[in-house]
């Protein structure tokens, strides 16, 4: 803005009387409220598991289950401090549920997902429906639905959660209720969602609202089902230059992302895959593996990590080696090549594709 003569200091008098009535000049202000590129305070970060894990654990000798209501390590973007958020609309956190505890039951308007990293056999309830989780399940809470979680196992049970916190938060939305139970009473024996809608196919007389909402029919997405999915798309697909080989969780109700404000993928990068493609801007972050990720657990943990990116941001590539920590400005446009098969299990904001998808374009982001 090319000011001319005594503007400026006619302006200065302007704004400092008309700043006891909240009166700000958008001309001021413009150039920083609609940005020709996206700009994030978010920074691109990892996590070494390991580390958390053992905080964790230590949180787990002094602190219980029922005592926290839900016992987690938040993962906090360092460009977000205080605001308990992984990305500008993502909340990621690690929770542990130890043998014999019981995490109880409640419901709140945020919508949440978790993949399961290690244990085995302890379950998520959902409006009275158990799902008995495995390591790599995605399993799913939509909002205002009843939830618990118990560890009926002699191990402990750690899983990755994602929520929208940050986006309830912007929209003043947030409620949350205890049903004053630990448990939900159960209202249908486990697995019977993924029996009946978990193939593809659902019931010819459409009885789900007997116990679970009929927008919402699915809540557990197992590893053994989709990552047979994924390797059998690998071996019969065309690879896809920015996200190798991936595939969408879908909510089966309407053939879309599996709730509202979060969708979640996974993605097979094969050895010396290397990313060419510049990615749209959204706000995501990942977990994932390196090498042939196999049906136990013991063997795969040190190979974790956790990672957010800021994918409006453009600069060096993220140093991958394992357990480091490293903060790291996102590549949109690329990503290192690896020596092994990895697989990445994503959480993203379900972004508002269609006013974005041509600016996108545009700017050479697909
Ligand atoms: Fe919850």
């Amino acid at each position: 803005m090319t000011l001319v003569n005594d503007q400026r200091a006619q302006l200065e008098e302007l704004y400092e009387e008309m700043a006891p009535s909240h009166l700000t000049p958008l001309w001021e202000l413009l150039s920083q409220l609609v940005l020709p590129q996206p700009r994030s305070p978010a920074v691109s970060h990892r996590w070494n598991y390991d580390d958390a894990r053992s905080y964790l654990l230590r949180a787990g000798d002094i602190i219980s289950a029922e005592q926290a209501e839900r016992r987690v390590l938040i993962l906090e973007n360092p460009g977000l401090e205080g605001l308990s958020a992984i990305t500008p609309s993502l909340y990621a956190g690690l929770q542990l549920i130890l043998p014999g505890e019981i995490a109880p039951s409640h419901r709140h308007t945020q919508c949440a997902l978790r993949f399961v990293i290690e244990g085995s056999g302890a379950f998520t309830s959902v409006g009275g429906e158990k799902a008995v989780m495995n390591p790599f399940d995605l399993v799913l809470t939509p909002g205002w639905e009843w939830h618990d979680h118990g560890n009926p196992t002699d191990t402990p049970m750690i899983w990755l959660d994602g929520l929208d916190i940050p986006t309830v938060r912007h929209f003043d939305a947030s409620f949350a209720e205890h049903l004053g139970e630990k448990v939900h009473p159960e209202t249908a024996p486990p697995g019977a969602s993924i029996a009946t809608y978990g193939h593809n196919m659902r019931p010819m007389r459409g009885h789900v609202a007997d116990y679970r909402p009929a927008h919402q029919p699915l809540f557990h997405y197992p590893y053994a089902q989709w990552r047979p999915a994924l390797d059998a798309m690998a071996a019969s697909a065309t690879i896809d230059p920015h996200l190798g080989h991936a595939l969408e969780f879908l909510n089966p109700a309407d053939g879309g992302a599996i709730m509202d404000t979060i969708s979640a993928h996974v993605r097979l990068l094969p050895a010396g895959f290397t990313s060419s493609r510049a990615a749209r801007p959204t706000a995501r972050f990942s977990s994932w593996l390196r090498g042939k990720v196999p049906h136990g657990w013991a063997s795969v943990r040190s190979r974790l990590a956790i990672a957010t990116s800021s994918l409006s941001r453009r600069g060096r590539n993220c140093d991958w080696r394992r357990g480091r920590i490293s903060s790291c400005s996102a590549s949109p446009t690329r990503s290192p090549s690896r020596n092994s098969d990895s697989i990445r299990r994503n959480v993203r904001d379900r972004d508002f594709r269609t006013p974005t998808a041509s600016a996108c374009q545009d700017h050479g982001r697909t």
